[in-house]
């Protein structure tokens, strides 16, 4: 009885407490799997998830709040994103989480929106980014082996983690924030090495930093084979799978490995990526509701991936093997476009997800407007031969055979590789890389005068003709790192010999070349006037710098607005938008042909300045010395034929050679 009487006035007290203190002393926050009841639990309740993806380093800040409200608004209750390490660690133990990198912020706008997240935080992530996320720098040791027990390779990891997961530990959902689950490094099934000490190292090292409360998992391939090595005890195994697949057979498959608890799709494909050469990919919506319809019917959680992709801005994207770089823009034929823009798809899915879940109320926030700023007249500025002083900072580096972009102390861009002719080449003779060592492209001329191309896999010799002890110039570009597969170990620059004829070729000068930092510091001049005539338009030209400019009209309401740069009749190079590294354009090759410019990137304050890097030969003696700002994305332009790869849509299978 007075147990009760006490019981009452405690409960009364409580009640009393719980008015004047509102929520903070209701059920502490939780997030949970329940393995009896085969779901999740969020604050004791069941719990299901529908999210999609979306990555903060391919998105402006900016636009993270509009790309996150279109997603709510879309009735999606989470959203997952991958962190990209080098991305954040550039250089060892220089972090970076400012401005675009400030990922705290990415989370919290997520948390205002009203949406959970899904942190998929590696080391390694894949997701078509220079070397899956690792930071290049880890190559240093040059037999490291990544993603295993490597003493190195553990030493750097848990460094990296040290430094980020205390960040996001007060975002976790326990503690407050919106970070319901944290994956562990990225479909570790299907690497060769099969490390499960590595795994069972991160786990740990998650664990040290994130608590014990946590949802820890991994995430494979939906079949056994690809379970077997990437799963282990303390992770919760999810499965990814596209429309097409069986999706029984692909939940049965996770069955395999989690006999209980939620069905998980950590990455339904909405879409697909894209390789310079290789037709746009596209998958039809009906296909994707579809499926999408099946997996929700079964009761599983899903994360769509990707929900909006986005763009792979300056020099960050990655490439597969046999080697093909990824674009510029990382639309993946996504809901939401590269630009934020509200396609069929996004209110397919919308309508769809409508069907299990209340859609939330209110507008969708609009399409964002474009705008065709026109023409811009480009002038021609120094040669990137004119200009190697300038550009090399550091000043050349001599050594009797070529050194790789890594042990120049270079991640990305250009090297410029020079040498002499040790013999004349009266007639034509071999210049090549006999063990396609030319990683990735290479614009060669020789006394000043372009002669060719090298590229991986592709083209490993020319022919050349030329006077003993002429300049030889190799302009060597790194087009991206391997990111799956068992070759992202991926050294850039000339990383064997080149030979002329029977002969190696030695004595090189190498020149590092800062062209991002020489743009800023507006370095590159224009070139002095010629006398001799300009090439003709089909051949080859040294690399050059262009540059043009343009402002933002007056009298038109809300500019500057977003817009797309294209290049017609340009052949391949870089561009920068006002400084920005904005990423490469090849039309030549395709399919993408324009280049998305957000608005956040142009200036009302003074004229907006373009400048390209043109690698082969611009149409300046035939047309136009312009390049076009149009409202019209073009992604999906017809491909040479001989540069297509075998693979158009490639399944996981044809990856793992
Ligand atoms: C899908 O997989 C299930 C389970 O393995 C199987 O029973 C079914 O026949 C498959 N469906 C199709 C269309 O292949
Ligand atoms: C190449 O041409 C130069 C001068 O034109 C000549 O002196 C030399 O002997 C020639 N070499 C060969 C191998 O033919
Ligand atoms: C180079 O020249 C040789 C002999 O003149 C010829 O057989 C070969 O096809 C040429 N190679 C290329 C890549 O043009
Ligand atoms: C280049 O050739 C030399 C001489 O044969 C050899 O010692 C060296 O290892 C080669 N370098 C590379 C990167 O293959
Ligand atoms: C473009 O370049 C000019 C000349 O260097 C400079 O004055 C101007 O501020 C630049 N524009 C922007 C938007 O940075
Ligand atoms: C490219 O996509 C647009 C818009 O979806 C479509 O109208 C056009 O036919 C496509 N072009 C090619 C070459 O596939």
């Amino acid at each position: 009885m007075s147990v009760l009487r006490a019981g009452n006035s405690l409960l009364l007290l409580i009640m009393m407490m719980m008015m004047m203190f509102g929520p903070s002393l209701s059920a502490p926050r939780s997030f949970s799997i329940d393995y009896k009841n085969d779901c999740f639990r969020k604050d004791g309740e069941e719990f299901r998830y529908i999210s999609g993806g979306i990555h903060y380093y391919r998105i402006p800040r900016v636009y993270w709040k509009d790309r996150l409200l279109k997603m709510y608004m879309a009735g999606l209750n989470a959203v997952q994103t991958y962190i990209p390490w080098n991305f954040h660690e550039e250089s060892p133990g220089q972090y970076n989480f400012n401005g675009d990198r400030d990922l705290s912020h990415f989370v919290q706008v997520a948390q205002d929106v009203g949406l959970l997240v899904i942190l998929r935080v590696g080391p390694y992530i894949c997701t078509e980014w220079d070397m899956g996320g690792l930071p290049a720098w880890l190559l240093k040791k040059k037999d490291i082996v990544l993603r295993t027990s490597d003493p190195d390779y553990i030493a750097a990891v848990d460094r990296w983690m040290g430094k980020l997961l205390p960040l996001m530990k007060p975002f976790l959902y326990q503690n407050g924030g919106p970070i319901i689950s944290v994956q562990v490094e990225n479909e570790y099934g299907s690497y060769y090495a099969c490390d499960f000490n590595y795994l069972r190292h991160l786990t740990k090292l998650f664990r040290f930093h994130l608590g014990n409360e946590v949802v820890l998992f991994s995430t494979d391939g939906n079949g056994v084979s690809y379970l077997k090595c990437g799963t282990i005890q303390e992770l919760y195994a999810t499965v990814d799978f596209g429309p097409g697949a069986n999706v029984t057979a692909s939940f049965e498959a996770q069955r395999y490995a989690e006999p209980h608890g939620p069905l998980v799709n950590s990455e339904f494909y909405t879409g697909w990526l894209d390789h310079w050469g290789s037709p746009h990919s596209v998958i039809a919506t009906a296909q994707v509701v579809k499926y999408l319809n099946q997996i929700l019917a079964t009761g599983a959680n899903v994360n769509m991936y990707m929900f909006i992709g986005g763009t792979t801005f300056g020099f960050w994207n990655g490439a597969n093997t046999p080697y093909a770089p990824q674009p510029t823009s990382y639309d993946f034929n996504a809901p939401l476009s590269e630009a934020g823009d509200l396609t069929d798809k996004y209110y397919a899915i919308r309508e769809v997800i409508s069907m299990y879940r209340k859609i939330p109320d209110g507008p969708i926030p609009p399409t964002t407007p474009k705008y065709a700023y026109g023409a811009v007249k480009m002038r021609k500025l120094q040669t990137i031969l004119d200009t190697v002083e300038i550009l090399s900072v550091s000043g050349p580096v001599k050594s009797m055979y070529p050194l790789t972009f890594l042990d120049l102390h270079q991640a990305f861009g250009f090297v410029l590789y020079r040498t002499t002719l040790p013999v004349a080449c009266n007639t034509s003779t071999p210049l090549s890389s006999p063990l396609n060592g030319v990683h990735d492209r290479a614009y060669v001329s020789i006394d000043g005068v372009a002669v060719g191309i090298l590229e991986r896999n592709k083209v490993l010799s020319i022919n050349v003709t030329g006077k003993a002890g002429s300049q030889l110039d190799v302009l060597v570009e790194n087009l991206g790192r391997i990111n799956y597969g068992k070759d992202i170990n991926d050294f850039k620059g000339l990383v064997t010999n080149l030979t002329l004829g029977k002969n190696i070729l030695t004595g090189w000068t190498m020149y590092s070349l800062s062209i991002d930092d020489a743009i800023k510091q507006g370095l590159i001049q224009e070139k002095e006037p010629t006398l001799s005539p300009p090439p003709p338009p089909a051949a080859l030209s040294l690399p050059a710098f262009y540059r043009g400019s343009f402002i933002i009209p007056d009298g038109v309401p809300d500019l500057p607005q977003d817009t797309y740069i294209k290049l017609p009749k340009w052949r391949k190079g870089q561009i920068w938008i006002n400084d920005f590294n904005l990423g490469r354009y090849w039309p030549d090759r395709g399919p993408q042909v324009t280049l998305f410019v957000p608005a956040s990137l142009l200036s009302t304050a003074a004229p907006n300045n373009v400048t390209v890097l043109e690698l082969e030969g611009d149409p300046c003696s035939s047309g136009p010395c312009t390049v076009e700002f149009t409202d019209t994305p073009i992604l999906n332009a017809t491909v040479p034929a001989h540069y297509k790869q075998r693979w158009g849509l490639f399944t996981r299978e044809d990856l793992l050679d």
